[in-house]
Order: C-alpha cells, then sequence, then structure tokens
C-alpha cells in the first residue's frame, strides 16, 4: 500500500512544512501546527467550481459604478463603501458573542423587506432558534429564508435554486465537505469552502458574507488565509461589557478601509448611532483631571473621543505602562519628550492611557490629547471645562499641523464645545468660524503653559 503523504499546517496562518514544530516559521504563533494527509478536494469538477472568463477588448471596458445594494442601514452601508456590490465575498469576523449573528440578520431582514430574497444559512443555530432571534428583532418578510446548514454542497445548490439577492454564511467556521478527511473548521476545510463559496459567489452574482469567529486579537479564527481571498473584511468589535459595538473594514476592494460604523446592542437587537461623539462622550466627568476630549478622524467623519491619563507612583520595580485604544509606542515618545521638553519626571510613575468607549485611535492628531490628559493627571488639575485640543507632537516638542482642521473643530462647535487649541499651522487654512474659540500653538510648553 502507498505511503500515504502527511504534511503539518498551520492551523493559525495556513503556513505549510513537512516537519512538525513547536513554533510556526510562518507566523511565529505556538503549538498550531496539525498534521494533515495530502488530499484533493474531491469536488474540483463540481458546479461553480471553475471560473468562466474569456479576455475582452481593453477598449470596451466602461466605468459604470458598479450598482450597489443598499441594506437601508446607513452606518452598514457606508462601511462597506456605499452598499453591497454584486458577486462579492465579505469576511465579517468577531469575537464570539458579540453580535455578529444579530447584525447579519438585521442586515437581510432590511433587505428582505425591500422585497428582495434573502437566505440565511446557518450551522450555528437550528431554524426555530432562528425564529426566536428574529421575532426578538421584529424581523418578518416572506422573502427571507433561513436554513440550518453545514454540508458545503448543499448550501451551495440551495444558493443556486434560490436564487437570492444576498445571502449570509454563518459561520464559515461551521461548513464542511464531508468528503474530505478533515475536521470541520479546520485550515483545509475552511479553504475548501471559502474557495467554492468565492466561485459561488462571482459566478452568480450573489453577494455573500461569511461569518467568522475571532480568537485572539486582531485573526480571524484559523485563516488569516482567508483575508486575501475575499473582496472585503469587516471586523465587528466592541468590549462585549459595553454596548457599543464598532464595525470597521480592514480590507476592501469596493470602498475606502478605515470608515466605521457604529452601533448599540439593545435588548432588540442593534441600533445605529448616527451621533458617535455625544455616545462617546456621554459619561464623561468633567473638571476632573486626567481627561481630555480631541477629534479623531474616522474615515470622512470627524468623532470626539475622551481621553484618560493616569499617572501614579510605583509600587516597587519596573513602572508599568499600560494603553488601550491608543499605540503604545506613541504613548512611550510623548512621554519622554514630556520628560525631556516640560521637565514632567514620568519615568518613575506608573501610566494608564484609555479612550473611552472602547474605541481604537491610531491618528497622531490625538497625541496633544495624550500629553494634555496625562499633564493633567500628573499635576492633578482639570482641563479647563470646554476646551479641546488637536495636534500632532514633534520629538523637539513642537505642535505639528493636523489634517482636517476645520472638520475637526466644526464637530467640538457642534458638541457645545466653546474653546478648540490647534496647531499654529493649521490656522492658515481655517475660514472664521462662530461659535468656538480657536487658539493656535507651535510647542507643547505653551499649551501646557495655557491650560494649566
Ligand atoms: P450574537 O449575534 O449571537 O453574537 P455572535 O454571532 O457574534 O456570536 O450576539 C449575542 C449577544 O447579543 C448575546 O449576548 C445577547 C445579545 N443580544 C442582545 O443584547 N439583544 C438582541 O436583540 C440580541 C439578538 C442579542
Ligand atoms: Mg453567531
Amino acid at each position: 500500500k502507498k505511503k500515504e503523504k502527511m504534511i503539518f499546517r498551520c492551523q493559525s496562518c495556513g503556513h505549510q512544512t513537512l516537519q512538525w514544530m513547536g513554533k510556526c516559521p510562518g507566523c511565529s504563533d505556538w503549538d498550531t501546527l496539525v498534521a494533515e494527509k495530502i488530499e484533493n478536494s474531491p469536488a474540483a469538477g463540481a458546479k461553480f467550481s471553475r471560473p468562466r472568463s474569456a479576455p475582452v477588448p481593453m477598449d470596451a471596458i466602461t466605468f459604470d459604478e458598479e450598482p450597489r445594494m443598499s441594506t437601508q442601514i446607513a452606518e452598514f452601508d457606508r462601511v462597506l463603501g456605499g452598499g453591497i456590490v454584486a458577486g462579492t465575498l465579505i469576511l465579517i469576523g468577531g469575537d464570539p458573542g458579540i453580535g455578529k449573528s444579530t447584525l447579519m440578520l438585521q442586515v437581510l431582514s432590511r433587505i428582505a423587506e425591500q422585497g428582495k430574497k434573502a437566505l440565511y444559512v446557518s450551522g450555528e443555530e437550528s431554524i426555530r432558534q432562528l425564529k426566536m432571534r428574529g421575532m426578538r428583532l421584529s424581523s418578518g418578510a416572506s422573502t427571507m429564508l433561513v436554513a440550518a446548514e453545514t454540508d458545503l454542497d448543499t448550501i451551495i445548490s440551495m444558493a443556486e435554486s434560490e436564487k437570492p439577492h444576498v445571502m449570509v454564511v454563518d459561520s464559515i467556521q461551521t461548513v464542511y465537505n464531508p468528503e474530505m478527511a478533515s475536521t470541520p473548521g479546520s485550515v483545509n476545510q475552511i479553504r475548501e469552502a471559502s474557495i467554492r463559496l468565492m466561485n459561488m459567489a462571482k459566478q452568480s452574482g450573489i453577494p455573500l458574507f461569511l461569518v467568522g469567529h475571532v480568537t485572539k486579537v486582531g485573526a480571524i479564527a484559523g485563516p488569516r488565509i482567508m483575508e486575501h481571498m475575499v473582496d472585503t473584511v469587516l471586523y465587528f468589535e466592541g468590549d462585549r461589557s459595553h454596548v457599543f459595538r464598532i464595525l470597521r473594514a480592514v480590507k476592501n476592494r469596493f470602498g475606502s478601509t478605515n470608515e466605521i460604523g457604529v452601533f448599540e446592542m439593545k435588548e432588540k437587537g442593534l441600533q445605529e448611532v448616527p451621533n458617535p461623539s455625544a455616545v462617546f462622550l456621554e459619561e464623561r466627568s468633567v473638571n476632573a483631571p486626567g481627561s481630555v476630549v480631541t477629534a479623531s478622524m474616522e474615515g470622512t467623519r470627524p468623532i470626539l473621543i475622551e481621553i484618560q491619563g493616569l499617572a501614579s507612583s510605583s509600587g516597587f520595580g519596573n513602572p508599568r505602562r499600560t494603553v488601550l485604544g491608543l499605540d503604545p509606542n506613541r504613548v512611550a515618545l510623548i512621554a519622554a519628550v514630556m520628560e525631556k521638553r516640560l521637565g514632567i519626571n514620568l519615568s518613575g510613575l506608573d501610566i494608564f492611557m484609555n479612550v473611552t468607549g472602547g474605541v481604537k485611535v491610531v491618528e497622531p492628531a490625538v497625541d496633544l490629547g495624550v500629553a494634555v490628559a496625562l499633564a493633567s493627571s500628573f499635576l492633578d488639575i482639570p482641563v479647563p471645562e470646554g476646551t479641546t485640543v488637536i495636534g500632532e507632537i514633534g520629538l523637539t516638542g513642537e505642535i505639528r499641523a493636523a489634517g482636517h482642521v476645520e472638520a475637526r473643530i466644526k464637530e467640538a462647535a457642534k458638541m457645545g464645545f466653546a474653546r478648540c487649541i490647534v496647531p499654529a499651522n493649521s490656522l492658515k487654512q481655517l475660514p472664521a468660524m462662530k461659535d468656538i474659540i480657536i487658539e493656535g500653538t507651535t510647542s507643547l510648553k505653551h499649551v501646557m503653559e495655557t491650560l494649566f
């Protein structure tokens, strides 16, 4: 009997090796290599498996905007880049229990309410459970179809016979091809299912959402390889102990990747949050040392966020640096600049930084917010009420220009802030604005003297 060939595949990134190793050479994760038989997809000749395509003359290609299907949920449409493009494969990842199934059920219901056929295939719940959830979400259009199914071939033929306008498979980890030896949820099965479902979507034009569970920060469970295959990758994130959920595009062939959609998890499902600034500032305690409001650009939208800093004397040993929602390297850099340029001695102190509401901000324009929050905590003096700050900090303690300053100031004014400190270099492009006092600054030292 011919000896069966074995390979080892990383369950995290899909990397293959011929020998077992403790650490994956592909992604450096430990203990993720699993033995598998080399096998060909037995369904290789099946329907939808081979894309039919032929070359076309280049000058015959037109630039008609792809028609997009609106979900009637503005926050969702915006993240997709203006609605759903036909034939696209969209991966929606997130922690278990964060609300992926709820979101997708709501999205499909809204599409079904427009008289379009929507098919929701779940491998996680029975149709009775789906119905119960649907009732809670008050979704009841007759064009909304649900199926509890995990068999890949059955799901594909279901799509073929029903020809829905849009389809969801929840979750990709539950779908499998029983003719293959690998277990459901293994990289082999997930890859097989993804490829076949992708071909189905491309050839039929049915937009398809694949739900995927995330096991650890920033990685879709098992196969990061899927991220390369799909057109769009959305993450549904948030802190389970908070009610806010943020939908973020991390890859999008048909739109920008920095738009976010904000939702609130309610008793009757997810609700859009059209004005995130108000929501993120809701619980802010005015006049508390260590807190400041800044404006961060999320895609085309300015959003006001509260940055909190706490500098407290350390026990013994190495002082702690705990940073949530911000880039820790950036915080370390800002702390070093404060130490050197302002003479604020932070090196022996524990530093904690947080952005409230579970939001993550990465742009440099929030630097000044970080410095002001830390200084406010260090000095134990609150930032004057009604004041916001915007600006990037350079290594010499200079305040550098930021983009979209006008939009940010307008958002601050809209939310009732009376004063905004911005980089002096950004002042030039600004039109006159009423309702808010705008002060230009060139140095961190000057900002500290003004505020404290
Ligand atoms: P779910 O969509 O099942 O999460 P996922 O598919 O990402 O695993 O969401 C589950 C959580 O959402 C659960 O803890 C209950 C809560 N929830 C509500 O608060 N309101 C609702 O209307 C629904 C349907 C769920
Ligand atoms: Mg689910």
